[in-house]
């Protein structure tokens, strides 16, 4: 017996950041839209807690209690006066260390995965709670689609997607870290005012009406200077996938993956061939979205 889940990849279609504030976060607007490349975590019962890995990148994943889907387990299973006697196993498809929420991802789709093996049918909204304890980016993971993510990400206020928008994503060659590109841009701000983080209405409209022209325009990462400050070679890749004829590109949240909006699928295969073909990235990934949150796809 075990249950497997399916859970997408994110990328911030906007990212307006504030100051820092007294614990260290950051204020955010944060706009999520979750796009369809997907980890699955399989939950399976065993002896002891126990991670498994694979896919690409899969060698970068700690297979310990500092893993995510290993905190999530534990935290759902503290809760319930359980012990976490669970097999994870983790098959990646979302590039590690990417700034696409794979880590995120693979927390909520443990905690989706322990939920059922373990028959608990804890309500969404302490699955939430848990999940904002995990990390900023591991409610939006959850529930999927587009939303806003206020306070450190994870207050979240869905919001409406009228349409499909079709991506390409640069996988870089190496990974950044989240709290590193967070003092990078503290370091580029520094004595400048950092203006209160707010959703950019024409964004909004733009996701609502599924107008891709519209969205390509409005696309912001207020992380995208401190992201190239640290991997200069982005810059690069925006400009290579530019040139291929996309609508707008930029990094995906803390990066180092970028994110190429285009107009179909059409453009999308051609966008990523010539990203490839650039020598500026590593591989490049066509998807779309809005895609479902984490969703039970095998098992109860
Ligand atoms: O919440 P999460 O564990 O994903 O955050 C990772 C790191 O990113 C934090 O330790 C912090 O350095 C930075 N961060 C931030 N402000 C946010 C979200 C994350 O400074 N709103």
């Amino acid at each position: 017996m075990s249950v497997t889940v399916r859970v997408p990849a994110k990328v911030n279609v906007q990212l307006a950041v504030g100051g820092a504030r007294p614990d260290g976060f950051h204020d955010l607007a944060n706009v999520f839209l979750a796009v369809g490349l997907y980890d699955e975590v399989t939950a399976t019962p065993a002896d002891e807690l126990r991670i498994t890995c694979t896919g690409p990148g899969a060698d970068q994943v700690p297979l310990d209690r500092t893993n995510l889907a290993a905190r999530a387990a534990l935290a759902l299973a503290a809760r319930h006066g359980l012990d976490a006697a669970v097999h994870l196993h983790i098959a990646k498809d979302i590039p590690v260390a990417g700034g696409m929420a794979g880590g995120s991802a693979d927390a909520a789709g443990a905690l989706v995965a322990c939920d059922a093996l373990w028959g608990l049918n804890t309500p969404q909204g302490e699955l939430l709670d848990i999940c904002a304890e995990l990390g900023s980016d591991v409610p939006f993971s959850l529930v999927g689609g587009a939303a806003l993510g206020t306070g450190r990400g994870e207050q979240l206020r869905p919001l409406d997607v009228g349409g499909t928008f079709h991506w390409v994503f640069a996988v870089a060659d190496g990974g950044l870290s989240t709290p590193a590109v967070y003092r990078e841009f503290d370091r580029l701000t520094e004595g400048t005012e950092v203006p209160e983080p707010l959703a950019s209405q024409e964004l909004l409209d733009a996701l609502a009406k599924g107008d891709a022209t519209a969205l390509a325009t409005a696309l912001s990462n207020d992380l995208q200077p401190a992201a190239i400050s640290l991997f200069p070679s982005l810059a690069d890749t925006l400009a290579a996938g530019r040139a291929a004829g996309a609508l707008a590109g930029l990094v995906s949240g803390s990066g180092p993956t970028t994110a190429f909006l285009v107009r179909d699928a059409e453009s999308a295969a051609e966008v990523a061939e010539s990203l490839l073909a650039s020598g500026t990235c590593r591989a490049a990934r066509t998807a779309t979205s809005p895609a479902q949150g984490a969703t039970v796809v095998r098992g109860r």
